[in-house]
């Protein structure tokens, strides 16, 4: 959701801006935009569409400039056009603004100005707030840095923004409250964005702006940061560990296709140095201090959203199944208005492959605020969300940017998993025979991955008999109901194609009346758990004509026989078969998208990082 991409340097500016621009794509958006300045006047080029419209727009255009900011705009007050897009400039045309966020109480700000005189062009609350900056900078007749901190003093909602100023080529100031921002440190020349996948070429150097900071980032200078109510902080440099390899295709037609095909790695990543090779005990560094608490605890509270909360039911049914501890998975954007019960010994849990989610954010703080204890499992080193819980696990998926999840998801799990053996043996409510089987078992995930993976041929053809279809039902139960969730999720997010995930034994109450010869249903019928009383599921299915696609166990025959299509995955215990399971669906999502002509990385009307509630 909205990129930040900026430079300040003797290098041209247009060229790296864009390719920032290009290399955030993957959040979301809807209208790209750049300012650039040589040091006199600020030229800003705008455009409705993705970033090679800008380009192609800007094409015949001044592009000169060693310092510029640009931004991908994901429309929230104001329909996507170039009138709205990102820059914004000041009423004298002196300052302009990127603004990732969303400036709540920007109607009042709006009528006081208004009042004053000034006159705006767009409908956006970010051109509100550029405005406020330059009636204060006059009032108070005061450098900028001071006057972007006196006007966030006045502004309610969260935003990340970057500023720039006409005649000052050297220098812009920053600041972030709820959206993220990284500052790259190279030599005489300073980077800015919304992640770090921007400055990865340029710098390893980063600092992380807090929440509630204000940054003058000038070329000749140290990085300068204050808090907006005026107090000194001394910037805290961070190395940036992620390859650039990460961040780019790597032969695949797209980045979803390479981050289904990573998971086996990524699975192997996530589970690395946290099961003993000798003592094949669980060891999670992260969580060591919390122990006790989690095995104290009466009660962990999940809260997450999209695709994190699919991870956070498995983890429901793993932690009561396996460590004996009551768990509610919550929406976050639910759980942070509803005035919540937290007791002690509860632990909130969010989990969030951005940490970023503005929803999760504000859930935490929340808890904390309720004096809860605060876990995270997240993706992103060193996000908002790994920053503010008290201690956490990271999933090392590595970069994920195509916007439906996929590795993450699996990744998440597998350290849900790590989590509830943890805490099952500390507790002792997991036998050791059991403990070492799923031990062994999780040792083995990586190549059950691939043997997944290997049925993509058969996947594809699946969907090419499937492709055109107007609705899709996923069934599955116990572990693999939150799988047939995620797998509708997942193919309504990047073909369109409307889909429900339902407990297989739920469809009796209402989705069954959908049933005919038009309607696939997706099953997950592996064996364990509730094998039989899925198999009825499915003759009830059978019995209204529906087509049924199957995940199966290797070796199973029954479903065989009633089922149209059969994937099988390898034979796992219950507990791990999300793990497995979710894969199939992955790509059947995938490839009925690509056929279908979607924009898979990039789907319509979505964010990877919603960083607005
Ligand atoms: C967006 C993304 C989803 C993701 C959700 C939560 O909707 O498109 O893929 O599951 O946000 O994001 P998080 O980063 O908190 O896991």
């Amino acid at each position: 959701m909205c990129g930040i991409v900026g430079y300040i340097g003797d290098k041209d500016a247009y060229p790296i801006i864009i390719k920032g621009l290009q290399r955030l794509e993957y959040r979301g958006y809807d209208s790209a935009g750049i300012a650039l300045s040589q040091g006199s006047d600020i030229t800003i080029l705008k455009q409705k569409g993705k970033v090679s419209d800008l380009e192609e727009y800007a094409a015949d255009k001044n592009r000169k400039g060693t310092i510029g900011i640009g931004h991908t705009r994901w429309a929230t007050h104001g329909v996507p056009n170039q009138k709205n897009a990102h820059p914004h400039s000041s009423g004298d045309g002196k300052l302009a603004i990127i603004h990732n966020g969303i400036i709540e109480n920007y109607d009042s700000i709006k009528r006081m100005l208004s009042e004053k005189g000034h006159e705006f062009t767009s409908d956006t609350d970010t051109e509100v707030l550029i405005h406020l900056i330059e009636e204060i900078k006059n009032h108070e007749q005061c450098k900028l840095f001071e006057a972007v901190r006196l006007s966030l003093n006045e502004v309610i909602g969260a935003y990340a923004i970057v500023v720039m100023e006409e005649g000052n080529k050297e220098e812009f100031i920053a600041a972030r409250k709820g959206s993220p921002l990284v500052i790259g440190i190279g030599a005489e020349e300073y980077f800015i964005a919304s992640d770090a996948t921007p400055i990865i070429e340029y710098t390893r150097d980063v600092v992380y702006l807090e929440d509630g900071e204000v940054a003058r980032v000038n070329r000749n200078e140290k990085l300068e940061i204050k808090t907006i109510s005026n107090i000194r902080k001394n910037p805290y440099i961070h190395e940036l560990e992620m390859s650039l390899d990460s961040i780019e295709k790597g032969g695949y037609p797209h980045f979803m296709l390479k981050e289904i095909f990573e998971q086996p790695s990524s699975v192997l990543d996530t589970l690395r140095g946290r099961i003993n090779p000798e003592t094949k005990e669980v060891k999670l560094g992260g969580l060591m201090d919390y122990e006790q608490k989690l095995t104290k605890a009466n009660r962990i509270i999940i809260v997450a959203c999209g695709t994190s909360w699919h991870a956070g039911l498995i983890g429901e049914y793993l932690f009561e199944d396996l460590a004996r501890i009551p768990v509610e998975v919550e929406y976050a954007s639910e759980f942070r208005y509803r005035n919540p019960i937290i007791k002690e010994n509860d632990i909130v849990l969010a989990i969030s492959q951005s940490g970023e989610t503005a929803d999760t954010l504000a859930a935490l703080e929340l808890a904390k605020e309720k004096g809860s204890t605060i876990l995270g499992i997240c993706n992103v080193v060193g996000s908002s969300i790994a920053r503010l819980t008290d201690a956490g696990v990271y999933t090392h998926a590595g970069p994920e940017i195509g916007v439906a999840s996929t590795k993450a998801f699996t990744t998440q799990v597998a350290v849900l998993t790590l989590m509830a053996l943890k805490i099952a043996r500390l507790k002792g409510t997991i036998t050791t025979s059991n403990f070492r089987n799923m031990i062994t078992e999780l040792e083995m995930i990586s190549d059950n991955v691939e043997k997944v993976l290997k049925s993509n041929k058969l996947i594809k053809e699946v969907a090419a008999e499937f492709k055109n279809v107007q609705n899709f039902l996923y069934l599955g139960r116990g572990y693999n109901f939150p799988v047939a969730l995620e797998g509708a999720l997942k193919l309504k997010e990047i073909s369109y194609i409307h889909a429900e995930g339902y407990p297989a034994a739920e469809m009796k109450h209402g989705p069954i009346a959908l049933i005919d010869e038009e309607m696939p249903i997706v099953v997950i019928a592996t064996k364990m758990g509730n094998y039989e009383k899925v198999v009825s599921n499915i003759q009830e299915v059978k019995a209204r004509g529906g087509r049924l696609i199957a995940i199966v166990t290797e070796g199973d025959i029954t479903v065989k026989e009633l089922a149209d299509y059969v994937i099988e995955i390898p034979e796992c215990s219950e507990q791990l078969t999300p793990l497995l399971t979710n894969i199939p669906l992955q790509l059947l999502s995938y490839y009925i998208a690509v056929m279908r002509g979607c924009n898979v990385d990039q789907p319509r009307n979505l964010a990877k990082s919603v960083t607005v509630e």
